[in-house]
């Protein structure tokens, strides 16, 4: 098992360059289906998400080549059918959009219940609701998902929660489907735009896009295209929080900033410089921070991927921060890992109060998910000593080279 070793302290400064979104990426890669023609794919970040989709793909009978390091031009046009198993897709929560873009293109798809990060009860009956709207039969037995449909009919879909993943998944399914369909109350997150234009570049006619309501215009048939994915703004922010809680001066680059406007308010608040370029933003930070309070929120709130970052960079901030969850319920797993890095933190349900101490000492600790990972990485950066972080195939999954580009801050990383 592999883990990392930052020993804390050092200031950074310099350039960092974003990769493109994991969370665009990972449902980039299974609409490829829906084309049933050659789609090439470009900045791709280099994550494990993205390398086991691929590799999904390939043993569900498309071509998929991988030329260039942030490049994958993928073939779909002989592929027949789409049943992945546990064993294909446990490994991450994405691989439930093949059930969206299958049932789109053969009018039915099996895949086993997604796996993903341990973040809370991640029900899909929004899902499942959206695919019975459009005239999809869906069972679950033996934690298969099968969805069959005779032909697939657009609808007005109506989400109970606002949910990013069904979201897409309903606009997969219905690119193809006989009339028009509406997704209202649907999800605005940056993806679900990259995600439809992706779909508009393959001929589908889908609509408002980062409004609250989608109206998307079945189409007979979907063609090959180019594409290029948006930056990651969990990426960005996550080392916009790194650069402000380490302090330094430090420019994140190519990125979109009006899809960090929640973060880049925040961290104003505790009393960072940000300044806006065209597509860079820049952090000018002492490390000595003011505490703020943030509530996770659907976009463009503050992004609930971004909570576990924030929450370490406010154990040393002065004063009391509370943090409140909204999104899931029990995404406060890395809280008792800061703690014993001596931070002074009460969780009660899903707020956490966070007192500002006046120091975090380095100490071994584990990532229990993702942005999980995230957060120790940020905590171990402003520790006093040497932090191990321990299951960093959690982190693995979605920070393209993460040593590097810290080492390229000044961080002191190493990967053992
Ligand atoms: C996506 C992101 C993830 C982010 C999350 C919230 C990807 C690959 N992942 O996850 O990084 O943290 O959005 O911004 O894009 N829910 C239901 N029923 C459903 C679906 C969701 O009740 O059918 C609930 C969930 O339990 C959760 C909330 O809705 O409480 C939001 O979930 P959702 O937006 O679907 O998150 P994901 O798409 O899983």
């Amino acid at each position: 098992m592999e883990k990392l070793i930052i020993k804390g302290g050092n200031k950074l400064h310099g350039t960092v360059n974003i990769s493109g979104f994991k969370n665009s990426a990972v449902a980039i890669i299974p609409a490829t289906v829906l084309a049933g023609d050659t789609c090439v794919i470009d900045n791709l970040p280099q994550i494990s998400d993205v390398k086991i989709l691929a590799d999904l793909l390939s043993s569900l009978g498309a071509d998929v080549k991988n030329s260039e390091p942030n490049m994958l031009k993928i073939n779909t046009s002989k592929m027949r059918e789409c049943y992945a198993d546990y064993e294909m897709a446990k490994e991450l929560r994405a691989s439930y959009y093949l059930l969206g873009a299958a049932l789109g293109r053969f009018k039915k798809a099996k895949v086993a219940y997604p796996g993903g990060c341990s973040i809370g009860n991640r029900p899909i009956d929004q899902h499942i609701k959206g695919f019975e709207a459009l005239g999809a039969d869906v069972n679950i037995e033996h934690g298969i998902i099968s969805v069959e449909a005779e032909k697939l009919t657009g609808a007005e879909i109506y989400l109970d929660v606002v949910s990013v993943g069904a979201t897409i998944n309903i606009m997969l399914a219905a690119v193809m489907a006989e009339g028009t369909t509406i997704i209202e109350n649907a999800a605005k997150e940056p993806h679900i735009v990259d995600i439809a234009n992706y779909l508009n570049c393959m001929g589908a006619d889908v609509r408002g896009a980062g409004t609250d309501v989608i109206k998307i215009r079945g189409v007979n048939k979907l063609g090959g295209c180019s594409h290029t994915v948006i930056p990651d703004q969990i990426e960005a922010g996550t080392y916009m929080i790194a650069a402000a809680a380490a302090g330094g001066d430090v420019l994140i680059d190519n990125i979109i900033p009006k899809h960090l406007e929640a973060v880049i308010a925040k961290l104003k608040e505790t009393g960072v410089q940000v300044i806006e370029g065209g597509e860079s933003l820049r952090i000018i930070s002492s490390g000595d921070l003011k505490s703020v309070s943030i509530k996770t929120l659907v976009y463009p709130g503050f992004p609930t991927d971004l909570q576990q970052p924030m929450s370490s960079l406010l154990t040393t901030a002065k004063g009391t921060g509370i943090v409140t969850e909204t999104i899931f319920d029990r995404r406060f797993k890395h809280i008792d890992e800061l703690k014993r890095m001596g931070a002074n933190i009460k969780v009660e349900g899903r707020v956490a109060v966070i007192h500002g101490v006046e120091k975090l000492t380095g100490a071994e600790v584990v990532a229990s998910d993702l942005r999980a990972g995230a957060s120790l990485v940020v905590a171990a950066l402003m520790a006093e000593g040497e932090t191990e972080i321990e299951n960093i195939q959690f982190i693995d999954r979605g920070y393209a080279q993460l040593e590097q580009k810290l080492l390229n801050l000044g961080a002191d990383i190493r990967r053992e």
